[in-house]
């Protein structure tokens, strides 16, 4: 997969993928992650990227022209699967959308900032829009890296156990069981007996039992 990402603050986006996961991800190459400077593709001499809102009203807005440059520029070179803008009026993003993206090929993701993108952005290039939550951020950049992390680890041969990904919370739409490594005994507190016993059939059948009592309890919509 190739993600190219457009931001008036690549710098924001720098860490999360220079660690982990996400970094073995690239250098596995599993994944191609390209930053670009939105202003790098700005005609005006004074490199503007941004401009006052017609009509009024606080905050500044991301003009088209650069925005439809870059990604031109980038359409002339291959075909993307799909445009993402991310934006808090988006549809909010579970583990269905990550798992749907995770099988795109090439993708751009646009983070807006400020008050957002010039409404044409969105009515002519973006044919995804989403959210990672009802809250608003400074920018559409953290919740690019949320998103990338969130489909990058589904692609096959990202994590080194298989089935990892497919045993997360929410993957069957149930919460995870609870984990335990060693000590055995923390003052006092221990570890289930069952997950010592070595006996994998009932483990299995104890941890679906955990994750449908968890969901229960914590998150019965999802039931
Ligand atoms: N940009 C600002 N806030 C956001 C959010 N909650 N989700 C996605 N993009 C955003």
């Amino acid at each position: 997969m190739r993600i190219d990402i457009l931001s008036v603050v690549p710098e924001l986006l720098r860490s999360p993928f220079e660690a982990s996961i996400l970094k073995r991800a690239q250098d596995a190459k599993c994944v191609e992650i390209h930053p670009h400077n939105i202003r790098d593709y700005s005609t005006n001499k004074y490199k503007q990227v941004d401009d006052y809102p017609y009509g009024g009203g606080a905050g500044m807005v991301l003009m088209i022209e650069p925005i439809a440059k870059c990604i031109e520029t980038l359409q002339a070179e291959r075909n993307y699967d799909a445009i993402v803008y991310m934006t808090p009026d988006g549809q909010q993003l579970n583990q269905k959308v990550a798992n749907r993206c995770s099988l795109f090929k090439n993708m751009i993701v646009l983070c807006g900032h400020y008050k957002g993108v010039d409404q044409r952005v969105r009515d002519l290039f973006v044919t995804e829009e989403i959210s990672i939550g009802d809250y608003v951020l400074s920018g559409g950049e953290l919740a690019a890296a949320v998103f990338c992390d969130a489909i990058i680890r589904l692609i096959p041969g990202v994590l080194g156990n298989e089935t990892s990904a497919l045993t997360d919370s929410f993957q069957d739409n149930l919460l995870a069981p609870p984990i335990y490594t060693r000590p055995v005994d923390y003052r006092g507190n221990k570890v289930p007996d069952i997950l010592t016993s070595g006996n994998t059939p009932k483990v299995e059948q104890w941890r679906e039992e955990q994750a449908v009592e968890r969901t229960k309890k914590l998150r019965p919509d999802l039931l």
